[in-house]
């Protein structure tokens, strides 16, 4: 007898992982059913509804199937027949679609509304594989990379656009996507209804490393915003110890500068990322690692190792304390 219980539990085991699975991405930070955002409500709203409702059709269609199998004879006479064809195939169908139509045209203006005068706007551009980030500000613009800050309860407008092929911006927590496309511009406006830290993804296919193509969202009160947002348009600080020196010495004479930018000093490349406040970031390489010395030194020296195909060379010819020197001096400028 409990050999025959586990051999039925093992044969339903798959159906028990799938469920625990499907369950486990109803929430997180990737989830757009744990929602912070009133997009994401009003899509997880409409996915709710839909799956309620195809729900009910499958089991009335099962039921159905049943009464026709074992139900009275008289069911399966031409005219019963015929009335079940017009009216469960043409009937049912068209008015269900006809209402959820209807259901998802409603929630479309509220999808695209505008956001308010003197709104927060930021740029993001998608590059093969990571995100330049750009806050428009009354004293002009600050230059960030993959991450975003967020005041909470504001509509603010995202403007998107590529550096090479299509990619898709999307926080799935907080609003639905849109692609960014090589030579045009798109606009997403989105409202992050709460705080906490959520993630974001490329969403469209565009190359060897698509899926390390993500980034983090941070959303804050408006005064912490305000007060984080000031602390980023500042230049860097400048290393007050003689091994963070030699760490700037190490980044300009390796020509990293002429890549990267960090303001206040010599560095104003602008093919990679801005590296001006790097200490302060939540992660590295487009949220493929913790930002954390030991992840720095490996990035340098290899990035093609983590992420394949990624433009910047490798610079493991440094040697370990030499990438100790420069990571240490990246994370300090917070
Ligand atoms: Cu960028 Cu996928």
């Amino acid at each position: 007898m409990p050999l025959l219980g586990l051999s039925v539990l093992m044969r339903r085991l798959p159906i028990v992982a799938t469920c625990g699975l499907m369950l486990a991405s109803c929430s997180g930070p990737l989830s757009t059913l744990d929602t912070a955002g009133r997009d994401a409500e009003e899509i997880a709203q409409l996915f709710w509804w839909m799956a309620g409702g195809a729900t009910v059709i499958t089991l009335a269609m099962v039921a159905l199937m049943f009464y026709c199998a074992r139900g009275p004879r008289a069911v399966n006479e031409q005219r019963a027949a015929s009335w079940l064809i017009v009216g469960g195939g043409v009937v049912f169908p068209t008015a269900v679609l006809f209402v959820l139509l209807a259901f998802g045209l409603r929630a479309v203006p509220r999808l695209i509304e505008a956001p308010s005068p003197g709104h927060l706007r930021i740029e993001v551009r998608g590059e093969q594989w990571w995100w330049r980030v750009r806050y428009l500000t009354p004293d002009g613009p600050v230059d960030l990379a993959n991450e975003l800050r967020l005041p909470v309860g504001e509509r603010i407008d995202v403007v998107l656009t590529s550096a090479d092929v299509i990619h898709s911006f999307w926080i799935p927590s907080i609003s639905g996507k849109v692609d960014m496309i090589p030579g045009r511009t798109t606009h997403l406006s989105l409202e992050p209804t709460r705080t906490g830290t959520f993630r974001g993804a490329c969403a469209e296919y565009c190359g060897a490393s698509h899926a390390l193509m993500a980034f983090q969202v941070v959303v804050v009160e408006r005064d912490a915003f305000d007060a984080w947002l000031s602390g980023q348009s500042a230049a860097a600080t400048p290393p007050s110890t003689p091994d963070l020196q030699r760490g700037q010495e190490l980044f300009m004479s390796n020509g990293c500068g002429s890549c990267h930018a960090i303001r206040g000093t010599e560095a104003d490349g602008e093919i990679g990322p801005d590296l001006t406040h790097m200490g302060s970031r939540l992660s590295l390489a487009a949220a493929t690692h913790a930002n954390d010395r030991a992840h720095m030194a490996a990035w340098i020296a290899a990035p093609e190792h983590s992420k394949p195909g990624a433009l910047m060379p490798p610079f493991e010819a440094l040697g370990e304390a030499q990438l100790r020197t420069l990571s240490a001096y990246l994370l300090e400028l917070r």
